[in-house]
């Protein structure tokens, strides 16, 4: 008999493991003080498998499910519920699994896939949106945490949205793009202050590739082609659904906001990969851009070995390019720290606007081999062009943080820095309120949740 994927697959076990039981616990235990002017809800998302996978399990194949930590005049309640995609609801009629992940699939165009919604979970315009890049947003409901279902802006978007969309912090636009294995590659979107889909444009790229996330400034929306390349015509004779193909380069697109494909300008660069950039903003004739870069991605390759599948010997760094949009305008490439780390986030307010402050979920030694994805975390001073890190001890993992202002005018970086740990000892997680200024210091508060948060994706924060 061959053994479950759940007792040999590393993202189906300790704090990976999925946790199978929706609830809502009020008036959490808390050691230290809620802040009273910290008063709103932290959504988290991130993979949960709700049956045993049918075959190879890859951590972005997992059903969603929303954490949700809501602060209110100093006490806590917690509520988590799955994404009930229709896939979801498919497979509970089954009480099994029925759809293959994404180490299974058998690319074609009409491929029949699970709207899993795992990775990122927005607000826009009022709407809580989950969100998986292949697909249409999941709209749910902020109180119950309910699946309401696809949202498709009024019949007007048809593609699938990234998810990890950018809210512009003074227009209240919130731009976007869509990704697709075929034509057309690429489209990139606005929705407007109200949430109306108001621009969707076909953008040419050179190759169909996995574009996770991008960048804006106040004026340019930056792609971020990586030689990650899709092809169904390999995926037939290899078995790879991706290659990569470092001769290529990357290469980064440039675009008026108010212009469109006629528009963008490509730049070349060093190949690489990126999921995530911190943030970006122009400075003089220049964007500065500022990304978690890994120099590969053997992502999906079946030949590595499967507790490399998301690349961990490709360490992610903290790394700046510097965009010349004058003429003969070239990169330049600068790494900004040897410490491996991602999903660094800035503060919302500072999207597309130049940063001082950044903060991202870093490895401690050691962490491949307890199997955490990292254990510490850090902000970045880029003005005095300081680093400070933050552990959580061996063992306890720690996901995205995610900077919260005290108070909407609070200068950037006053305020609290907010991140899901796992507490190893007690087998279940704990939400930590930092104080952004002294990360390293004692917490503000931390509240004991009463179960495991599984390691997962993106959050953020909605002020009540
Ligand atoms: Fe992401």
């Amino acid at each position: 008999m061959t053994a479950r994927e759940s007792d040999v697959n590393p993202f189906l076990k300790g704090n990976f493991a999925p946790w199978r039981l929706e609830g809502t616990a009020e008036d959490l235990e808390v050691s230290g003080a809620i802040p009273r002017d910290l008063n709103g809800t932290f959504y988290r998302n991130g993979p949960n498998p709700a049956y045993e996978p049918r075959g190879r399990y890859h951590w972005f194949d997992g059903d969603g499910m929303i954490h949700a930590i809501t602060l209110r005049d100093g006490r806590a309640a917690y509520r988590n519920r799955w994404v009930a995609s229709d896939g979801l609801k498919e497979e509970r009629a089954a009480g099994q699994a029925l759809f293959p992940g994404l180490l299974e699939i058998e690319p074609s165009e009409n491929l029949r896939f699970k709207v899993t919604a795992n990775t990122n979970i927005v607000v826009h315009a009022g709407k809580l949106l989950a969100l998986v890049e292949a697909a249409l947003p999941t709209q749910m409901a902020p109180g119950t945490l309910d699946t309401i279902g696809l949202y498709d802006f009024g019949g007007k978007l048809s593609g699938p949205m990234t998810a990890h969309p950018k809210m512009d912090p003074v227009t209240g636009e919130m731009l976007f793009f869509g990704y697709s294995p075929f034509p057309p590659y690429l489209q990139y979107h606005v929705a407007d202050r109200s949430g109306a889909l108001v621009r969707s444009d076909v953008i040419d790229i050179a190759w169909p590739s996995m574009i996770h996330d991008f960048a804006v400034t106040e004026d340019y929306v930056v792609f971020i082609l990586c030689p990650l390349v899709f092809s169904v015509e390999k995926a037939a004779t290899t078995g790879k659904l991706f290659s990569w193909e470092p001769e290529r380069g990357t290469r980064i697109g440039v675009i008026p906001r108010s212009g469109g494909n006629a528009d963008v300008r490509w730049y070349e660069t060093d190949a690489s990969y990126v999921f995530h950039p911190m943030n970006a903003y122009a400075e003089h004739d220049a964007i500065v851009l500022d990304v978690s870069r890994y120099n590969a991605l053997h992502f999906m390759d079946p030949d590595r070995d499967r507790e490399t599948s998301i690349g961990d010997d490709e360490a992610a760094r903290l790394h700046r390019w510097r965009i010349g949009l004058g003429r003969g305008g070239g990169i330049t490439s600068t790494p900004l720290d040897d410490t491996s780390g991602e999903f660094p986030r800035v503060d919302e307010r500072r999207v597309g606007r130049k940063h001082r402050f950044g903060y991202l979920a870093v490895n401690t030694p050691g962490d491949i081999e307890r199997r955490e994805v990292w254990s510490s975390i850090k902000k970045y001073d880029f003005e005095r062009g300081t680093g400070v890190e933050r552990r959580f001890g061996d063992g306890n993992g720690v996901g995205e943080p995610l900077f919260v202002p005290r108070r909407p005018d609070a200068e950037e970086d006053d305020g609290y820095v907010l991140a899901l740990v796992y507490d190893r000892a007690r087998n279940a997680s704990d939400f930590y309120v930092l104080d952004a200024r002294d990360i390293a210091g004692e917490p503000v508060a931390v509240v004991h949740i009463p179960n495991r948060v599984p390691y997962g994706f993106h959050g953020n924060w909605v002020a009540a």
